[in-house]
């Protein structure tokens, strides 16, 4: 495990607890293996190396080792269920604020993405199980080139500050961000939502949606009180809930 990951352990805030993995499938798989195992909230298992990293809907999630951070936390969160996506909202503001510590502009691209400078550089997977959540993150942290696939769209954040960053203590800031974030997914969601309308992306830009219920086009308003995404379509504001996917226009 490389010297960097380690210094994390120590810098983590209670009840965060560390668990690494020289080479793994995928981390979620891993945390939600603990979460049936009874682990307790707040588990967060990193990765040198994930074989089947995955992002959303099933495609593939593939980072340089040594170079990205791939971890995903386990949440026993008190809030009720129908609340757990809002996870993702969460987990995005943990790093855009971790992001923004390092000098740096982040924007959070609804719902699951971070944005440098219009280009992604940390992506977002919360999926659930029984009794638990798990928020896997992965971040381009010190990446140096991406494939050209990617070239336009990707960026690292040794790339935007010209200077490497350590990847254990940006890995305990956005999980102690996260901690404290994922405990308002509840109640105090408000906190949540308007701190991440703030660092919205799409605010004010022109998007196309593809949602359950078809193709949406319109204006991105903001974000609603549940953490949906607010579009003005022309004829009046609606609020989406779920997108597989979201492009600007
Ligand atoms: C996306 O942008 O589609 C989400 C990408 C999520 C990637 C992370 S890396 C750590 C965790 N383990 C996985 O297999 N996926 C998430």
């Amino acid at each position: 495990m490389s010297a960097d990951l380690l210094e994390a352990g120590p810098l983590l805030a209670d009840p965060a607890r560390l668990w690494f993995r020289e080479e793994c499938g995928s981390t979620n798989d891993e945390a939600r293996a603990l979460g049936e195992a009874g682990v307790g909230s707040g588990a967060v298992i990193v990765a040198q190396r994930q074989t089947a990293g995955r992002g959303r809907r099933g495609a593939a999630w593939i980072a340089p080792e040594g170079e990205a951070l791939a971890f995903s936390v386990l949440l026993r969160p008190q809030a009720p269920r129908g609340t757990w996506s809002r996870l993702a909202l969460a987990a995005g503001l943990a790093v855009a604020d971790a992001i923004e510590e390092l000098g740096l502009t982040a924007r959070i691209k609804w719902p699951n993405d971070v944005w440098i400078a219009g280009r992604k550089v940390c992506g977002i997977l919360v999926e659930a199980g029984d009794a638990f959540a798990i928020v896997g993150i992965g971040i381009n942290v010190n990446v140096q080139a991406f494939p050209e696939s990617l070239a336009a769209s990707a960026t690292s954040l040794r790339l935007e500050r010209g200077t490497p960053v350590a990847r254990g203590a940006f890995l305990a800031a956005v999980v102690n961000r996260l901690l404290q974030r994922a405990a308002d997914i509840g109640g105090n969601f408000e906190s949540v939502r308007a701190a991440v309308e703030t660092r919205c992306a799409l605010r004010g830009m022109a998007v196309s949606l593809e949602t359950p219920e078809g193709t949406l086009t319109g204006i991105a308003r903001g974000i609603g009180a549940g953490g949906e995404l607010l579009i003005n379509d022309g004829h009046g504001t609606r609020a989406v809930v779920q997108a597989h996917e979201v492009r600007l226009l």
